[in-house]
């Protein structure tokens, strides 16, 4: 199936790892001029055609900064994934601090804000684009672990209805993909969540994972999310092709939701 993505310029943020990078890579392979922005250096996935951009998105001067460096180079923007994020395992609602709390709102729904505020007047000016928010699961499973991620992540869901009834109209459209347990270095980088599970859960990561797939999510598929899951349905979300599609959450969770 042709995508229709040949040229088209889309911006993808945490595009140096994980789902992002997935993300980059595909839609660059279907074609796509890709701007990859991350804190980390964004080494592959671009192609020679793409662009990456260091920045930290929880700084408020970066999206306009980003935005003006794709108008220079590429001069459109035609789809934004804003699928930065992460978390820190959690003890105790009385073990975060305010400090924390403000840190993971600013890096899994501020900077998502930004980035669509940065975006959408370009956008509208040029007849209209694509915004896609990589939101998770854990937005409709808040547990002990998760609590500030899950709270950060739940108002993704209205910002992008919001985004979706205002802007629509003028041909953007808006989006939610709502990714499971993934198997990414969000999971598997010394220190990150898998080893803080672990820490918790006083095991080894492998076994934090999988209690976490079988015991905390379980998941229908029986098997954990890999990145290109995720990233199939992000290209198809910012593609054309999903025209009709718009004030949507598509789940790509092996069926942790199981929603009616
Ligand atoms: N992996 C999962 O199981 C899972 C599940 C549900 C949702 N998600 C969501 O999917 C998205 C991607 O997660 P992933 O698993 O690929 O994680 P990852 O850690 O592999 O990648 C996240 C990327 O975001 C970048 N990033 C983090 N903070 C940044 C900042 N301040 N400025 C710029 N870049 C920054 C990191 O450098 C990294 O490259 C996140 O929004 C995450 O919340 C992941």
């Amino acid at each position: 199936m042709d995508l229709q993505l040949t040229d088209k310029v889309v911006v993808v943020t945490g595009a140096a790892s994980g789902i992002g990078q997935a993300t980059a890579r595909l839609l660059t392979e279907e074609g796509a001029i890709v701007v990859g922005v991350d804190r980390d250096p964004v080494d592959t996935g671009l192609g020679a055609r793409g662009t990456a951009v260091q920045a930290d998105l929880t700084d408020p001067a970066t999206p306009a900064q980003v935005i003006a460096t794709v108008l220079e180079q590429h001069g459109r923007i035609d789809a934004l994934v804003n699928n930065a994020g992460g978390l820190h395992a959690r003890s105790s609602f009385l073990d975060i601090t305010d400090e924390q709390w403000l840190a993971t709102f600013d890096l899994n729904f501020h900077a998502a804000r930004r980035m669509s505020r940065a975006a959408v007047p370009v956008m509208l000016d040029s007849g209209g684009g694509s915004l896609l928010h990589v939101g998770s699961d854990s937005a409709r499973l808040p547990e002990i672990g998760n609590m500030d991620y899950a709270a950060a992540k739940l108002p993704l869901l209205a910002l992008s209805t919001s985004l979706a009834t205002e802007f629509s109209p003028q041909g953007i459209r808006s989006n939610v993909v709502i990714p499971g347990p993934t198997r990414t270095p969000l999971y598997d980088r010394p220190g990150g969540f898998g080893d803080q599970a672990a820490a918790l859960w006083s095991t080894d990561r492998e076994s934090a994972i999988t209690r976490m797939v079988t015991e905390i999510r379980p998941l229908l598929t029986g098997r954990i999310g890999q990145p290109d899951d995720v990233a199939q349905v992000v290209a198809y979300l910012v593609s054309p092709l999903s025209r009709q599609v718009t004030a949507a959450e598509w789940d790509v969770d092996g069926g942790a939701l199981r929603r009616i």
